[in-house]
């Protein structure tokens, strides 16, 4: 199975636990995406790597007035579709497909985001080129993603512990990865929030369907990783832990 086939695989089996899960229904950076939508008024906007939808809805709250929630999972488009249906939003479509390749026109978005995704794309500086491509002139991209710290030791601990709950997994980019790929696309000087989010070991292992070898491998490496790893990344008993995530917004240049 090739990555894309195992994200698909993966996602799929799993879409409604993700239209329920507390760490990707919440946030106050559902609600920030709600206010970008409302200041730039009458906004055509696309969320990549959509999910079970949250980013859609709140673009579709901020009022935009046309939605496109992208996703390489029908299963998951499937999910998105009748909760839109559900919670009336008009203005949202579906479309499947994978960031690297976007059957869009150029310039045919004012507003890109992507949430929790990217880290599962085999190759960002393509998706971001693509993003370029269809962004309007001013246009902004908003990436949201779990990040690697910049040191080196941080960032191996993080991606072992992810790639072994996830298969599909490709890389958390750190924070001076994501700015220059971003401006390696052609968009404008990044700007940058982080914050931290609380990841319950039970629940991040169920949502993704981790298989019982890989559960085992995770008890065995999460407590013997190096004390820097438990210090940064809190890791509790149960193994519970925390990572940083970041709003990385630019603007398209030209
Ligand atoms: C954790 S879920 C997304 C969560 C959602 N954006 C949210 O905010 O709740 C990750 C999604 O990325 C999608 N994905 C994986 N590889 C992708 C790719 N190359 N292009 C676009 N989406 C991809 C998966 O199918 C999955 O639905």
């Amino acid at each position: 199975m090739d990555q894309q086939e195992l994200t698909v695989k993966q996602f799929g089996s799993n879409a409604e636990l993700y239209l329920a899960s507390e760490v990707h229904s919440k946030g106050v950076d559902l609600d920030q995406v709600v206010a970008v939508a409302q200041q730039r008024r009458s906004v055509r906007a696309l969320d990549l790597g959509c999910g079970a939808g949250h980013v859609a809805y709140a673009l579709a709250r901020g009022g935009a007035v046309r939605v496109v929630a992208y996703d390489p999972s029908s299963v998951m488009l499937n999910v998105v579709a009748e909760e839109a249906l559900r919670r009336r939003h008009d203005a949202l479509e579906t479309m499947v497909g994978a960031a690297e390749e976007l059957p869009f026109g150029d310039a045919s978005f004012d507003l890109v985001v992507t949430r929790y995704s990217a880290h599962h794309w085999a190759n960002v500086p393509r998706a971001l080129e693509e993003c370029a491509r269809v962004t309007a002139s001013g246009g902004l991209l908003i990436v949201i993603d779990a990040i690697a710290p910049e040191m080196p030791l941080l960032d191996t601990s993080l991606q072992v512990i992810e790639f072994l709950r996830d298969a599909s997994h490709v890389r958390n980019y750190r924070i001076s990865e994501w700015c220059g790929m971003q401006k390696a696309a052609g968009f404008a000087e990044s700007s940058v929030r982080t914050w931290k989010t609380s990841i319950d070991f039970p629940s991040w292992i169920a949502r993704i369907g981790t298989s019982p070898g890989r559960v085992a491998a995770l008890q065995t490496v999460i407590p013997a990783l190096p004390r820097e790893a438990h210090d940064y990344f809190k890791i509790t008993e149960r193994l519970s832990f925390q990572f940083d995530t970041a709003w990385i917004e630019s603007r398209k240049v030209g």
